[in-house]
């Protein structure tokens, strides 16, 4: 039985052969539709989310299985002090998979090691967030043909953006990928993404805290959200909030072919107007994130 718990838990073959599955199952959904008969997911959410937890819905839907589970920790027994190995094990026996999120980062983890099914971490803490970076890779696979020779920039929050995390993690591992890490002193990426990821694997990249100064430069421009709910104060959130906001005159500063990418939710950091340029791939990547999870979840159940 596997998990998903980081990007790495997958090797680059078995990451091309999901993306495979994804794109075939966004040409010929029909065929997928009866695969996950009789099979239900649970979801079990103890921070909030739309996307992620709509996504993989809408995905064990789409393939005719069922889906059950709860979308905050009050409206779970975490309310009354049960732990998450205890949770899950209960749910081995109601459900035939999990996607966890959950603000302490490794619990899906413990959970992992204590279930008997599969479980998907969708979301821990400042930690990972795998299926989001399967959603973003698929993206920028099916936009650009391949994944190689792309100068990505990271841009807003890196110290607690999950989303970056793991996306740095996955993206180590393909040819001439550069990263411009942009954001303020405050929320650089953390020491261990430095040394252990990017250092150790001799990995070029350069860190500036100016989005205007490398716009022209980037093929993919990563926005992110400050993640306010990780801040220890809100006079810092205040101060940092709005320190990128992407306009439409910035854009003129761009690549004609850069793509935008955010894994939303959106606060500031994009000004509503950049919704109409035609770079701007953010609702596609999120439509994106129905097939790829699909194609996890027929994967881990060993359906394909
Ligand atoms: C992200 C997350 O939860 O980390 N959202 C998502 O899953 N698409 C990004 C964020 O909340 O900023």
């Amino acid at each position: 039985m596997r998990h998903l718990m980081s990007p790495l838990d997958l090797s680059r073959a078995e990451l091309e052969q999901l993306m495979d599955l994804a794109d075939d199952i966004k040409l010929h959904p029909d065929v997928y539709s009866e695969k996950c008969h009789g099979k239900k997911l649970a979801t079990c959410f103890y921070e909030p989310s739309t996307r992620t937890r709509l996504s993989f819905e809408a995905a064990m839907l789409n393939l005719g299985g069922s889906v059950l589970g709860f979308s905050s920790a009050d409206s779970s027994s975490a309310a009354k002090g049960e732990s998450v190995s205890d949770t899950i094990r209960v749910i081995s026996s109601y459900a035939d998979i999990c996607a966890m999120r959950h603000p302490k980062e490794g619990a899906p983890l413990v959970a992992s090691q204590r279930s008997l099914i599969p479980v998907i971490n969708a979301g821990d803490g400042g930690h990972q967030h795998p299926t989001q970076t399967l959603t973003d890779l698929f993206t920028i696979r099916s936009l650009r043909g391949e994944i190689k020779d792309l100068t990505i920039g990271l841009c807003g929050d890196l110290k607690f953006g999950r989303t970056v995390h793991s996306l740095i993690n996955a993206l180590v591992r393909y040819p001439g990928i550069k990263f411009v890490l942009i954001s303020p002193e405050e929320l650089r990426v953390p020491e261990y993404i430095r040394e252990d990821v990017l250092d150790k694997n001799g990995f070029e990249y350069k860190e500036v805290d100016s989005l205007d100064n490398v716009m022209g430069e980037l093929d993919i421009l990563y926005m992110t959200r400050v993640q306010r709910e990780r801040f220890f104060n809100e006079e810092d959130y205040i101060r940092l909030k709005d320190f990128f906001i992407l306009t439409k005159e910035k854009m003129h500063l761009a690549k004609k072919d850069m793509m935008v990418l955010h894994p939303l939710p959106r606060v500031n950091e994009i000004a509503v107007d950049v919704d109409d340029d035609p770079r701007a791939m953010y609702f596609e990547q999120a439509r994106n994130g129905v097939f790829i999870r699909m194609a996890l979840i027929l994967t881990l159940l060993e359906l394909v």
